[in-house]
């Protein structure tokens, strides 16, 4: 009786924790000093370790992108689930899931306890009022450009990792990695 008792008490504490849990959903961006992220539908830069720690970063996980950045690359990204944004009910895509809406996307990744919006600038400023984390790449340096990253309201947004790193043979440009929290208010 008493076992049961404990085994209901435990179970009922368990369920509350898990429903109760939300997901980490996270912002991954390359970003220039002037919040450049893109030109002609293409990066505007090559750095080669950034492009390693985003696949590293985001393996295993839903991805969540705009339709333009889908087809800006050359096929759907191995080993993550690929969510693409469009308006069109018509699109369809191989190797990749599409969704019409916000919710629609982030219900197709509500098993992943870490989706990852990838952009471009049209879905990071539809996804930055929901997002917990912000693992933004900041290259030190001014481009032109038509593709940006909106402006965070720093109050919004805790510092809580920074990772500097030259410029080298194969890096162009010296850049920093910045992991942001959503401050909670
Ligand atoms: N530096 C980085 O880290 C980084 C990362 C990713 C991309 N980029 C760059 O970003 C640029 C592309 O960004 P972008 O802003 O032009 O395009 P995008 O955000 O990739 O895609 C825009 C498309 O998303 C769909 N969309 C937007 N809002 C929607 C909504 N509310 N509901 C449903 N669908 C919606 C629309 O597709 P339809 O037109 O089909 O309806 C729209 O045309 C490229 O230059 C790319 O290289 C840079």
């Amino acid at each position: 009786m008493l076992y049961n008792l404990i085994l209901t008490f435990y179970l009922n504490l368990t369920l509350l924790k898990t429903t109760s849990q939300t997901n980490n959903l996270t912002l991954i961006v390359a970003v220039s000093e002037n919040n450049v992220i893109g030109k002609d539908n293409e990066l505007v830069w090559r750095l080669k370790n950034d492009l390693k720690r985003f696949k590293e970063l985001t393996s295993g996980h839903c991805i969540i992108m705009g339709r333009k950045t889908f087809e800006s690359m050359p096929k759907a990204l191995p080993n993550r689930k690929n969510i693409i944004l469009t308006r069109n009910r018509s699109y369809q895509a191989l190797d990749a899931f599409v969704a019409h809406t916000i919710e629609e996307a982030l219900s197709l990744a509500a098993d992943d306890p870490q989706p990852f919006i990838i952009g471009g600038g049209e879905i990071y400023s539809l996804f930055l009022p929901l997002a917990d984390t912000l693992e933004l790449t900041r290259v030190h340096g001014q481009f032109e450009a038509d593709a940006f990253f909106p402006e965070i309201n720093t109050q919004d947004w805790k510092l809580v990792a920074e990772e500097k790193h030259a410029a080298s043979q194969d890096q162009d440009f010296s850049y920093s990695y910045l992991t942001y929290k959503k401050q909670v208010q």
